[in-house]
């Protein structure tokens, strides 16, 4: 075991649940030291019956994993990486339910004082032009409807091993917020219960303006990879199902979903 793995306080569940007050009630949050990914281990306990509320944190992920097969990277004391259940009736649509996340959880940081946020379609979280966060979203169906695992993973400190990623990546001390994992997981969920309330009763439409907000590419070129594809337009935001909208050059609108990335042009 390296040094920057024994050096780390564990997660205080002790006092999340006081952070959360009356919240409580509404999420059963289990820590686990170290497991594959706090996904994986929600999704088993999806199909066990878990409830709406049930949330697993971790301290370390051996197997994190992000959008499009990724390896997540995080480090414990480094990284808040946890994972929620919510249970959605048979056929409810869950069209746009990771980008309705990505809003809970921008408010959440702005919450805690952090600006200069912004989103990127589908799913992370932008801090000055780099990641600060991401949040992946996986759904088992069963005879009841729609378990649906909403993991979130956010850099609170930089750590020597994500220097050379790929994508430059943020952390929350850059934007001054010293906040630890479990005030920061206390706001998080508070705002992901407002969220997830009005997502059920009025789905992605009603939260389409707050996530527009804080769009990174609004009305801004883009080049966006779609299945071997490259297209290039101006970036419309998102409809009210979460879909992408890019504006070609002949102004024709292309309404855009599923495997594609997107990059500022
Ligand atoms: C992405 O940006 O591609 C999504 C990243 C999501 C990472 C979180 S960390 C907690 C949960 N467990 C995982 O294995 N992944 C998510």
């Amino acid at each position: 075991m390296n040094n920057s793995i024994k050096n780390y306080t564990p997660f205080d569940l002790t006092r999340l649940r006081d952070l959360l007050g009356d919240l409580a009630g509404r999420f059963d949050v289990d820590h686990i030291v170290s497991c594959d990914s706090t996904n994986s281990q929600l999704l088993e306990r999806a199909t066990r019956g878990a409830p709406l509320g049930t949330a697993v944190v971790a301290d370390i992920q051996t197997a994190g994993r992000g959008r499009r097969g990724r390896v997540w990277q995080s480090a414990p004391g480094h990284s808040l990486t946890f994972s929620l259940l919510w249970r959605f009736p048979d056929r409810f649509s869950l069209a746009g339910l990771s980008l309705a996340v990505g809003v809970a959880v921008a408010r959440a940081l702005e919450r805690c004082g952090v600006d200069g946020l912004a989103l990127k379609w589908p799913n992370d979280i932008i801090l000055d032009g780099r990641k600060l966060g991401g949040v992946l979203v996986e759904v088992a169906f069963d005879e009841r409807g729609a378990a649906a695992v909403m993991g979130i993973g956010i850099n609170l400190k930089s750590h020597p091993s994500w220097s050379n990623l790929e994508q430059p990546v943020a952390c929350l001390q850059d934007a001054n917020c010293f906040a630890g994992r479990e005030a920061l997981l206390a706001f998080i969920l508070g705002e992901l219960a407002i969220v997830m309330d009005s997502f059920s009763r009025d789905s992605f439409a009603a939260l389409r303006d707050d996530w527009l907000a804080r769009h990174a590419y609004q009305d801004l070129p883009v080049k966006i990879n779609a299945e071997s594809r490259q297209l290039i337009g101006i970036c419309r935001g998102v409809d009210g199902e979460g879909a992408l909208l890019l504006e070609s050059e002949s102004g024709g609108l292309s309404v855009m979903n599923g495997d594609v990335t997107l990059r500022g042009a």
